[in-house]
């Protein structure tokens, strides 16, 4: 039995070994090659168009292919084919739509090459991270396919003899999922995957930044056997495409994964547009913290805030932005983390060698540029990262580090290799989990101590999603730590969670009078 067996999260890849190592870079060597395209796929079919270039974040002179943008035209034919499509989708039984989310995993590993290549060249990303980000998708989609089948098996309630009582799951209609640029595969097949399992017919709005490579998932989705008139992809604007979507009453739910500013967007349309209440899904930023008390090792505090702090360029809604380290740890971590930074290679995310990849585009470097000259002007700066000639075309940020005095010296999360350092005081700890409080976001939250009564304090006080006690804060694994914030960070459920699925399905109860 495929989905009540226990499921096993996907393998990866051992970098360290030459023989596995070796035909990976072949095969993405011959993908970077290909000339990826992208556009609406609508009733499984792209209009031809005027297409724009997709550009490489670390080289911007490089294309690394072309999409047609979405019109008005496609928007309502994707609607229209969405919301006719629905109902047979949901009529289905789920193992049926679960199988296709299976042979949608499957398609992926085989199509590895390809995937990996779109990672790196259209998302900046390293290889380990675009590794990491492929098992996620493929995960998701087995973990999703499994949880639907016990999640939508009809329960029987108990209740009075003469009566049989049922609550049923189902699908609700027309799911848009709008999803951003930092997790171009896993997070955009994580929920496209939930909503169509779920039963739902699904139009996908991939982020500006990564077209190419969400078409290529829609284009596996649909060979796996999703039906061109339940599945529908418009690459586009997203006030333009996107608004367009969420103010339509035929759409009957949302998720959206974000900025905290595009998601109120979104919800003030929703609560304006009349005709159905709908479910919103939203996860967005975040303005996480680590604790580190005196008690911690300092070596193993280093180590994780480099990781939390720098990998995947600090593009991470989870990522560290603001260090708290009290104040006798501190001058230690301080000096050891310059260090460590200093070793980390800045570059070509293709290379093996390089830690941090470029920043997504010129935009989000001149966005990251102005906080840094904002923070030496304001702050100490603990270090500043130079970067290498290699670097000169593309849109890299080298790894910052700056002392501030206060939390609220950030107005708003800084989405890049940046990290911000405050020293405390030993007896200031309550004031400290104040200041992060006020922020309003609770998406992910480190401590590193020792004392175990200071760890379960922090855990039992603190309105945030995902908290990690000793170790880093990023890569959350799909159903062992289900990710997701709460606050300004986002709704809930879970994403990876055993009840991500429920939100998108509306439930029925039928009582029979036996
Ligand atoms: P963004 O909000 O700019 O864009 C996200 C998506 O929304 C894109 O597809 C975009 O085209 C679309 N969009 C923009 N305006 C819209 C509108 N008016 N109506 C409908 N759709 C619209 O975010 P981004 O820059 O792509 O992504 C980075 C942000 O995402 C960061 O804030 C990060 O913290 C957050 N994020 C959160 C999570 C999480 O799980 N909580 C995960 C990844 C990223
Ligand atoms: N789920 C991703 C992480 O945990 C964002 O880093």
């Amino acid at each position: 039995d495929l989905y009540g067996a226990e499921r096993l999260n996907s393998e990866g890849a051992d970098l360290s070994d030459p023989t596995v190592v070796g035909p990976l870079l072949a095969g993405m060597e011959t993908a970077f090659a290909k000339s990826w395209t992208a556009g609406p796929i609508v009733g499984g079919l792209t209009p031809e168009g005027n297409a724009r270039s997709v550009a490489d974040p670390s080289d911007n002179a490089r294309r690394v292919g072309t999409v047609l943008d979405s019109g008005a035209n496609d928007v309502e034919r994707a609607l229209a084919l969405a919301t006719a499509g629905h109902r047979a989708w949901a009529a289905r039984p789920v193992v049926q739509r679960a199988d296709c989310l299976t042979r949608a995993a499957d398609l992926m590993e085989r199509n590895r090459n390809d995937l990996l290549a779109l990672l790196t060249r259209e998302g900046g990303k390293v290889l380990p991270d675009a590794i990491a980000e492929l098992r996620e998708a493929v995960d998701f989609c087995r973990y999703y396919a499994t949880r639907a089948c016990a999640d939508f098996a009809p329960m029987t309630m108990p209740g009075p003899t003469g009566e049989r009582n049922e609550l049923r799951l189902t699908g609700r209609g027309v799911f848009v999922c709008i999803s951003p640029w930092n997790f171009p595969l896993a997070i955009f097949m994580g929920q496209v995957a939930a909503a169509l399992v779920a039963g739902n017919s699904v139009i996908a709005k991939p982020a500006e930044q990564t077209p190419l490579i969400a078409a290529a998932a829609v284009r596996l989705l649909l060979e796996a056997g999703v039906p061109p008139e339940v599945l529908h992809l418009l690459p586009g604007d997203g006030a333009t495409v996107g608004g367009r979507l969420v103010s339509d009453r035929r759409v009957a739910g949302v998720a959206f994964t974000g900025s905290t500013d595009t998601a109120h967007l979104i919800n003030r349309t929703l609560a304006t547009r009349g005709g159905p209440i709908v479910p919103f899904i939203a996860e967005t930023g975040g303005q996480n913290a680590m604790l580190v008390d005196n008690s911690a090792l300092p070596e193993q505090v280093v180590d994780d805030v480099v990781t939390s702090a720098f990998r995947s360029a600090g593009q991470r809604c989870s990522a560290l932005r603001v260090l708290f380290v009290q104040d006798g740890i501190a001058p230690k971590v301080i000096e050891m983390l310059k260090g460590a930074a200093a070793e980390l290679r800045v570059g070509d995310p293709a290379l093996l060698t390089t830690d941090v990849g470029p920043v997504i585009d010129r935009e989000a470097l001149g966005v990251l540029r102005q906080h840094v000259e904002k923070m030496k002007r304001e702050a100490t700066t603990l270090f500043e990262g130079v970067l290498p000639p290699s670097c000169a075309n593309g849109s890299f940020l080298a790894p910052h580090a700056f002392e501030i005095d206060r939390l609220d010296r950030l107005e708003r999360e800084v989405f890049g290799p940046v990290l911000h350092v405050i020293r405390f005081k030993g007896d200031k700890l309550d004031s400290v989990l104040e200041a992060i409080e006020t922020t309003g976001y609770g998406l992910t939250l480190g401590v590193h101590t020792r004392i175990d009564r200071t760890a379960r304090k922090v855990a039992e006080r603190m309105p945030v999603g995902n908290i990690y006690v000793n170790r880093n804060m990023i890569g959350a694994v799909v159903g062992v730590q289900p990710f997701g914030g709460e606050g300004l960070s986002g709704t809930g459920p879970k994403a990876g969670g055993p009840r991500y699925l429920t939100r998108f399905a509306a439930e029925r109860t039928l009582t029979v009078n036996t």
